[in-house]
């Protein structure tokens, strides 16, 4: 079974070319304030904090800007998102992305996964294995008895080789050599994220093998809308293009099934508040400790949005574009306020969530859901993109 799934084809770059011709065109030219006033950040973090040499090889911080005002930081260090800001109703740059102001912080709250580039594996695999073609492959178990995220040492902790291609993008690349982390194959990763005019991070990832293995590749951003360090998420509306999700069992495993949204707690098919039904007895939320499921996207393609969230203070506007056929909707469950963010604010329980588009959790050991599998010669391609109006 090849990865069809993550190929797109003509028509879909076609579609894609358009989309983004069109929204070039209509690049807004809007006035752009920062606002010392808050605790909230409105500048990017000090490169000073991400230079360090990391298993050998040097760390930096990486500036895009656009034409609009809007600007991006991301480090080589687990090409990590760090910082994006875009402006909000007034026109006030807003940083809506959680990460901190120094490598030492996204190290310490590794198991959050701030902002980080995920693999090889997002999300859970079960048992801490997988049998490929008869063979199974035994993976470390960091989340409970699962792997979660890629393992012990993921693509988050690994320092990657960064090319700034222009003002406005970066190309990221790593080789997860055989048997790292369990995985079969040297995996060459490379992903691309673009800040283009129209307040849009495009995420590219593209991968090959020479050896069969699989793949799940996605960003793990913490949204606040409204800015990171302004408090609750739970007000953000949210909108996803789902009828079904993967229902878990009480470690987040998916049980192989595909229920409908209709009538539960997690039917956003109709834009609703996160938190308006989080705390409904519901066995599902219970296993999330809220929402943290994946959610089965109807058939789309990357010209359309399949998700979209609003900050209630800020007016800002998240839609999520992607070629996967799922979305992890994570509502920030874990988050304790036991770290420092940029700025000074604390990860308090809540105060974001995080819309991973990827391929089903576990599918490697689920064989209903689509297949994760890439085979030398195939070329793992997909693409995501967060955009932000007001
Ligand atoms: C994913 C998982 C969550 C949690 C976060 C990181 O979204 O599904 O359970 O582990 O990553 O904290």
């Amino acid at each position: 079974m090849q990865n069809t799934l993550k190929k797109p084809t003509l028509a879909l770059t076609i579609a894609g070319s358009i989309f983004f011709a069109a929204c070039n065109q209509s690049a807004p030219k809007s006035t752009i304030m920062r606002d010392s006033t808050s605790t909230k950040t409105t500048a990017l973090p000090a490169a000073t904090g991400f230079e360090q040499t990391i298993d050998g090889k040097k760390t930096e911080l990486y500036v895009l800007k656009n034409k609009s005002g809007a600007e991006a930081a991301i480090t080589n260090y687990g090409a990590h998102l760090v910082s994006l800001l875009v402006p909000d109703k007034n026109g006030k740059l807003t940083d809506v992305i959680l990460g901190f102001d120094d490598i030492a912080g996204f190290q310490k709250a590794g198991g959050a996964y701030y902002g980080a580039t995920i693999g090889r594996y997002g999300n859970r695999l079960a048992k801490a294995k997988f049998i490929l073609d008869g063979k199974e492959y035994k993976l470390f178990a960091n989340n409970g008895p699962n792997t979660l995220h890629g393992g012990k040492k993921g693509f988050d902790s690994m320092v990657w080789d960064a090319k700034q291609i222009d003002s406005s993008s970066i190309e990221l690349t790593y080789l997860s050599k055989d048997m790292e982390e369990g995985f079969p194959g040297n995996l060459k990763v490379k992903v691309v994220y673009t800040l283009t005019d129209d307040n849009a991070v495009k995420i590219t990832y593209e991968a090959s093998t020479d050896k069969k293995t699989v793949v799940n590749l996605t960003n793990h951003s913490y949204f606040n809308l409204n800015g990171q360090g302004s408090g609750t998420a739970l007000n953000h509306v949210v909108q996803i293009d789902a009828d079904g999700y993967t229902p878990v069992d009480s470690i987040l495993i998916p049980t192989g099934k595909i229920e409908p949204v209709k009538g539960t707690p997690f039917d956003f098919t109709t834009a609703t508040a996160i938190g308006a039904r989080i705390e409904t007895a519901n066995e599902q939320l219970k296993f999330g400790k809220g929402y943290d499921h994946n959610f089965v996207l109807k058939k789309h393609d990357i010209s359309t949005p399949i998700a979209n969230a609003v900050g209630d203070k800020s007016g800002i506007k998240l839609e999520v574009f992607t070629e996967e056929p799922g979305l992890q909707f994570y509502t920030g469950n874990f988050m304790n306020g036991s770290n420092t963010l940029k700025g000074g604010a604390k990860d308090e329980h809540r105060t974001a969530f995080a819309m991973e588009t990827q391929h089903y959790p576990d599918s490697p050991n689920q064989p209903s859901f689509p297949s994760t599998m890439l085979k030398p010669g195939a070329v793992y391609k997909t693409v995501t993109i967060y955009k932000f109006s007001k």
